[in-house]
């Protein structure tokens, strides 16, 4: 893993110098999500040190995404990621976020709950938990006073209760990486669910194709962070696989131009006989 995580770097970079001299170099760059794996502490906790500053009023630059896909469309791009939405108040959400949480009821799981903005939200409609992979992240969330925001991986946290609300925003489900831990999250969630429980999600599809990987590489202050591979869904392919996981997937609003749209899905476990 070490090793994959060291080759992802280096072909990052090599591809990116290389990139300046030779056109044809970007074949290298296309190759980038066969070597990186999903998002993991370390390199949201770079993420994290952003955010941090934001927090403190104290932005030390931009924070900037370079993005490679084996699609040309999405290779070689660059984007400056806003960290305001992160901070953002209940007037600032989306349609889709506020139906979300409308929604949402019972014993509530936010994945990947960042620097808590949605909990107090998602707490005016049931005791909530948040679950954020990365300490220095959720140290932000713990520092408001959310201590029942906890520090953990969704794909090995041990959690001690069941759940009828599971949510994620913000294409959380991209942070699956690949269809296999795509497939094994689904499990997870059919697992952390009572029985009848739900998953509440907003999914965001900028193409026609089934699936496709992007691998997001950072940059802050003057540093490069970790690569990381995310994957992206077209809606009617995931509530298709997800319909064969044992789930009742369904979308339930939508919002955005065509070349743009979010999705709000809702993903009902079906009764275990
Ligand atoms: C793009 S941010 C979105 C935050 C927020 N949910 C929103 O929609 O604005 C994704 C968050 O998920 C966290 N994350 C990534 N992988 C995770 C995992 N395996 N388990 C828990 N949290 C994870 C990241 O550290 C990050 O804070």
């Amino acid at each position: 893993m070490i090793f994959l995580y060291r080759f992802s770097v280096l072909l990052f970079h090599t591809s990116r110098v290389l990139s300046k001299y030779f056109k044809m170099s970007s074949f290298l760059s296309r190759l980038l999500p066969f070597f990186t794996s999903r998002p993991k502490q370390r390199d949201m906790d770079f993420f994290g040190e952003a955010l941090e500053d934001f927090s403190s009023n104290n932005l030390k630059s931009e924070y900037i995404f370079h993005l490679n896909s084996k699609l040309k469309k999405f290779n070689n791009r660059k984007s400056v990621f806003d960290l305001a939405i992160f901070f953002r108040s209940r007037s600032k959400l989306t349609l889709l976020e506020n139906k979300l949480i409308d929604s949402s009821h019972g014993n509530i799981l936010d994945i990947g709950s960042n620097t808590g903005y949605y909990i107090p939200f998602l707490m005016s409609r049931g005791t909530t938990t948040g679950i954020e992979i990365s300490p220095a992240i959720n140290n932000i969330a713990r520092k408001k006073g959310l201590s029942n925001c906890i520090t953990g991986d969704v794909f090995s946290y041990e959690f001690s209760n069941k759940f009828d609300t599971i949510t994620l925003l913000g294409n959380e489900i991209a942070l699956s990486g690949t269809r296999y831990s795509l497939k094994k999250m689904l499990a997870i969630f059919k697992n952390l669910l009572k029985n009848n429980g739900q998953v509440l999600m907003i999914l965001r599809q900028l193409h026609t194709l089934k699936y496709w990987h992007v691998v997001y590489t950072p940059w802050y202050n003057g540093r490069f962070g970790i690569p990381a591979k995310y994957l992206f869904l077209n809606a009617h392919y995931f509530i298709s696989l997800c319909n064969k996981q044992g789930f009742e997937a369904k979308i339930i609003a939508k919002e955005g131009p065509k070349d743009n749209l979010f999705y709000l899905l809702k993903l009902e476990k079906k009764a275990e006989a």
